[in-house]
């Protein structure tokens, strides 16, 4: 895609103080976007928000509450007068072996990795829907489509946004055909969610299935390498993106072995 590709569209980045998001708002401002960074910490969200330049927003702000998504929404109204595109991008791990996971756990995988993705989704969705035309992208993990233990209860989260949102998808198609929603399957990429996450950092056993080990044993791509990808998906894509080459190919044979 041209430089300066997203000149006059207004595109709100959830977790955008650290990581993926970051780079996501950081390459849309370059590529000429007004971006609205949201996410709890106003220090490194100020500091992202600066990087970006002068058409960026920060908003400090929880997408696991209702009523700071709907402030979001309307900061980035106050300010752009509209919103093109709404990447919801916050998400947070758990390593837990399946008989350890507690209610608190699912609860919080439910909360950081679903209802934050649909709070954004009913915020933006009306105001897309006026103005007929818009992109929702939603980050998932190519564990939702491999549930790898001992990542269970994460991957049951984002397996449980992708169906969300495929409905959606589906819901919209016939009313808003050029409201598009779009789902981005990363696989392991360098950033602090690892850090970030509960449990334990432990890494897949490697007596897994081979088909679902080959998909989260490659090398890891950076937040940059990604966000370069969810931008374009963002500009461009309807449906499913992965991030990396042969990811859709262990994804079929995965599922292929299962069925
Ligand atoms: N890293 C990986 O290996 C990997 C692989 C596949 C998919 N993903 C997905 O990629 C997305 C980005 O992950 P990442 O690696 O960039 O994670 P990260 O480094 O942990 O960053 C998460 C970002 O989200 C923000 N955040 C977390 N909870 C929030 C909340 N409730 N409200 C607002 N902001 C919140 C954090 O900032 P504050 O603390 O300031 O709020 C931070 O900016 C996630 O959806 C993740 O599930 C990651």
């Amino acid at each position: 895609m041209s430089h300066r590709d997203f000149s006059e569209q207004v595109v709100v980045v959830t977790g955008a103080s650290g990581g993926v998001g970051a780079a996501v708002a950081e390459e849309l401002a370059r590529r000429g976007a007004s971006v609205v960074l949201a996410a709890r910490r106003a220090g490194p969200l100020g500091d992202v928000a600066r990087r970006c330049g002068s058409q960026a927003l920060a908003v400090v702000a929880d997408m696991t509450k209702r009523d700071d998504v709907q402030r979001l929404f309307d900061e980035a109204l106050a300010r752009f007068g509209r919103v093109d595109i709404w990447i919801n991008n916050v998400g947070r791990g758990i390593g837990r072996p399946l008989l350890e996971i507690t209610d608190d756990d699912v609860d919080a995988m439910i909360r950081d990795n679903l209802k934050s993705v649909l709070y954004g989704m009913q915020v933006v969705t009306p105001h897309l829907q006026a103005r007929g035309t818009g992109a929702i992208v939603n980050v998932s993990s190519l564990l939702g489509r491999i549930p790898l233990p001992p990542r269970a209860a994460y991957a049951a989260s984002k397996a449980a946004m992708m169906s969300l949102s495929e409905a959606f998808r589906m819901e919209l198609a016939g009313s808003h055909p050029h409201l598009r929603v779009v789902v981005v399957y990363p696989g392991r990429i360098t950033t602090d969610f690892g850090r970030n996450a509960l449990g334990q950092p432990t890494a897949p056993s490697a007596r897994l299935p081979a088909e679902a080990l080959a998909a989260v044993s490659g090398a890891p791509q950076t937040a940059e390498e990604v966000a370069h990808v969810v931008c374009d998906a963002a500009l461009n894509a309807r449906g499913d993106v992965y991030t990396q080459p042969d990811a859709s190919t262990h994804v079929r044979a995965y599922q292929e072995k299962q069925s």
